[in-house]
């Protein structure tokens, strides 16, 4: 099949990019190169069925190239939660960037787009678990990191109203907390990879706001097979899927289980850090997803757990801060 990415280089992308080119896939892919490296790509790049443009959602033209021929686009590139920054970059991105994905894969004729949305959807929403059809709960709009559910949402809601007008196949994914190989070792990454970095260098693990917000964290495994599926199943056009595993931690209980699986003989240095320090914020409670529709229709649910997928992330981040020299 031929598969156009945005976003290849990312945490998602390069991996979903390994495993369709493994299975014989041809894979076009387009990056800013902001967030995603090359690095990410490694021997990929010299496949012969791969093709990386670097360019921007932002282009129009650069989407047209990018998309032609493809049977489906996966659009993964994004904006996230802009915790020091302000928020005009994940709307714009999201947003507009959202908007010329649809209008290029409706010019190129693409027969199907998964996006991947988010967890954050549901927003504040207190009811855990949570299935797709539960309310999105949002909080004040003076607070940014709105920002990214909301761009999400309205994402989802071109994704299908694309579909209804113009005949397009799309699929939404509501991704969980991923973690694993490649993602971004910075706060941009996720807690874990920051909590990763600090226990690797000796440092306190700093913990935003109480820590007994849970969180559900899922292996890149299992969100690779969920992409892979959404591509495949003819049943999954039209749906909002849940891509996460089911078991809640608390980022403080998350912090003290990497501290233990890398400094197995000291006691875990988690420093409470509020959240004023980065301006208004609200964060959500807790979040967990319900499995049970993305299992209907896609015949799985993630399943790989911390104490299994941890230290596979957590042997990747130190080759990587080792080669940066950041160890
Ligand atoms: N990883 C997770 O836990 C998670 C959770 C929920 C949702 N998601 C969503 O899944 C998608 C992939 O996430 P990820 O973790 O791989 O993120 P990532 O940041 O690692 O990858 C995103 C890629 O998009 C690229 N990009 C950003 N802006 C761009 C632009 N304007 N034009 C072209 N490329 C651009 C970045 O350089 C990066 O390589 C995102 O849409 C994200 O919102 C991820």
């Amino acid at each position: 099949m031929r598969i156009a990415i945005t976003g290849v280089a990312g945490f998602v992308g390069s991996n979903l990019t390994e495993r369709l080119l493994e299975r014989g896939d041809t894979v076009r892919g387009i990056d800013d190169l902001s967030h995603g490296t090359l690095e990410n790509l490694g021997p990929l790049i010299h496949h012969p069925s791969f093709r990386l443009d670097q360019g921007t959602i932002l282009d129009p033209v650069a989407l047209q190239t990018a998309f032609s021929g493809a049977e489906v686009v996966v659009h993964l590139a994004a904006g996230k939660i802009p915790r020091h920054g302000d928020a005009l970059d994940t709307l714009l991105i999201n947003g507009e960037g959202g908007l010329n994905v649809l209008r290029a894969v409706r010019e190129c004729g693409v027969r199907r787009m998964i996006l991947a949305s988010t967890s954050d959807c549901y927003g504040r929403n207190p009811n855990v678990p949570f299935n797709e059809e539960s309310p999105s709960v949002i909080g004040s709009p003076k607070v940014r990191r709105w920002s990214y559910a909301v761009s999400k949402m309205f994402e989802e809601q071109a994704l299908f109203a694309f579909r209804e007008r113009y005949g397009i196949e799309g699929v939404a994914l509501r991704l969980f907390g991923g973690y694993g190989p490649r993602q971004n070792i910075t706060w941009w990454g996720g807690p874990q990879s920051v909590f990763i970095g600090a226990a690797l260098r000796g440092e306190a693990l700093e913990v935003h706001g109480t820590g007994q917000q849970t969180r559900s964290f899922t292996y890149i495994d299992d969100m690779v097979e969920g992409f892979v599926r959404a591509i495949d199943t003819p049943a999954a056009n039209g749906e909002v899927l849940n891509i996460g595993i089911d078991r809640e931690i608390t980022i403080e209980n998350l912090a003290r289980m990497i501290s233990k699986m890398i400094r197995p003989n000291e006691e875990p240095n988690v420093r409470l850090i509020p959240y004023e320090t980065f301006g208004r914020y609200e964060d959500v409670e807790r979040r967990i997803p319900d499995g049970s529709r993305s299992e209907a229709i896609l015949g799985f649910r993630a399943g790989v757990n911390l104490e299994e997928g941890l230290p596979r992330a957590i042997e990747w981040q130190r080759g990587t801060m080792q080669r940066l020299g950041l160890l």
